[in-house]
């Protein structure tokens, strides 16, 4: 039998080590004809092939080279919000997000009572996640245990890092999709005591935002992330001008939106806030000083017309920020695209958002958001090797246009505004290729 234990890939290869908005053109590196090592699931080493390999061969080692010539390789991309049951409702017309939930989002989470339904979703949405490069996610499930259940048990098949939660809503909500405070609080001690983690998964606490929870459930929120402080605190915050004004009339005695989470103690590292497009200076502050962090979903707050994210606040501020496809109101799966309208919600303010911003976000950014740096994100030493393969020459046209792509950034620009699942070449999960690309261009041949 023959034992392989050092895989190499060869390409061109892309990581992050810094935010670019702090370390500018050192945040990156990038190794042209690099080579990056992997030994039991972890990386080991990378740089250029010609100084990697002559000291692996010289060490006689049984290698595994695997070639992705002209290729980039790059870090698996992390997706810190997104809703599993939302995948089939996807695109879904007319509303902005109080009148979404009810006419679209309620409805379609009911039917993961069934948990055979679940699982089928399950296998879809993690499908969709390794098509679009995406090797970890923050993700909400429904009120029922046994959407979580199924979705832990198909990633944990699949050895994927994911981190997921049952909902928790005991008011505003269709009864049959309400839990209360002392079953959502039993309900997810059971899934945290049966997965978190579990080889590579984690659990996160979910209430779904401050309007569908009363104060005693965000309490028994608190309560959880007492009693397991390693844990996530995952839910909405300041998304939608109509919801902050509820939140208020809701929530009187407390400061300000951040502030109803706080007095229930949620806000602390691993917390993890989506949106938060209108926030004050304190609520920012807060965030930063306690080390929670906020995901960008910048399709999500276009589709629903939410609002416009202040990323240079958020920079000011030193608040940890990832970004979040937010399916199903957001309208992509691709990490890539969601940098595309993280560009143009930037443009609308006239500040910048760069490809290395776009990616560095997509990656480590993503990792330091979910306090998970060091573990995945980058390519350092003793990461977990998750990672994905980039095609420049996609579709005849993606080919054409970075053909004329004179710089690195030029390139990862182009592929961030033009680039989706199609560019996706394969996606290798702990090493190992669980997904890869079958493009077969079928043009008919035509006789004049
Ligand atoms: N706020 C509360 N629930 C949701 C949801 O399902 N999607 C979005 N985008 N915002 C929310
Ligand atoms: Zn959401």
């Amino acid at each position: 039998m023959s034992h392989c234990n050092t895989r190499v890939i060869c390409g061109d290869i892309l990581d992050f080590i810094e935010d670019p908005a702090i370390a500018g053109d050192k945040a990156h590196r990038f190794f042209p004809n690099g080579a990056l090592v992997i030994e039991a699931g972890k990386i080991t080493q990378f740089g250029f092939e010609k100084d990697i390999l002559p000291q692996l061969e010289s060490q006689s080692e049984s290698i595994e080279l695997v070639r992705y010539d002209g290729k980039l390789i790059m870090p698996g991309m992390i997706d810190t919000h997104i809703h599993l049951p939302q995948t089939e409702m996807i695109g879904a017309y007319g509303e902005q997000l109080l009148e979404w939930l009810t006419e679209y989002a309620f409805p379609t989470e009911k039917k993961f009572s069934d948990r055979a339904y679940a699982s089928k979703v399950s296998k879809h949405f993690i499908n969709e996640l390794l098509r679009n490069g995406t090797t970890t996610a923050l993700v909400f499930g429904t009120v029922h245990p046994q959407s979580v259940d199924a979705f832990f048990s198909e990633a944990q098949q699949r050895k994927l890092r994911m981190i997921a939660g049952k909902v928790m809503m005991d008011r505003n909500c269709p009864d049959d999709l309400s839990d209360c405070a002392e079953s959502g609080y039993q309900e997810s001690k059971e899934l945290i005591e049966k997965w978190h983690n579990v080889d590579r998964l984690s659990y996160a606490v979910t209430p779904r935002f401050a309007p569908t929870s009363t104060p005693e459930q965000l309490k028994k929120c608190g309560q959880l992330l007492e009693e397991y402080p390693d844990t996530y605190l995952h839910t909405h915050l300041s998304e939608n001008k109509d919801e902050c004004a509820w939140v208020k009339e809701l929530f009187p005695e407390s400061a300000d939106y951040l502030g109803v989470y706080e007095d229930a103690g949620l806000v602390r590292k691993r917390a993890v806030f989506a949106h938060g497009i209108h926030l004050s200076e304190r609520e920012l502050s807060c965030i930063a000083d306690n080390d929670a962090a906020i995901a960008h979903c910048s399709t999500s707050n276009l589709f629903l017309g939410s609002g416009l994210f202040n990323l240079k606040a958020c920079e000011k501020h030193g608040v940890r920020v990832g970004m979040g496809t937010d399916v199903g109101a957001g309208t992509s799966f691709s990490m890539l695209q969601t940098g595309n309208e993280a560009y143009k919600i930037q443009q609308l303010q006239g500040e910048k958002f760069s490809a290395f911003k776009g990616l560095y976000l997509a990656t480590l950014g993503g990792a330091r958001a979910l306090d998970l740096e060091g573990t995945i994100g980058n390519f350092n030493k003793g990461c977990e090797a998750d990672f994905i393969v980039l095609d420049s020459e996609a579709t005849p046209f993606i080919k054409f246009r970075l053909a004329k792509a004179k710089t690195l950034h030029e390139r990862l620009f182009a592929l961030m505004m033009l680039g989706d699942d199609r560019c996706i070449e394969a996606t290798y999960i702990l090493g190992e290729n669980q997904y890869r690309r079958d493009r077969t261009p079928q043009f008919v041949e035509t006789t004049s």
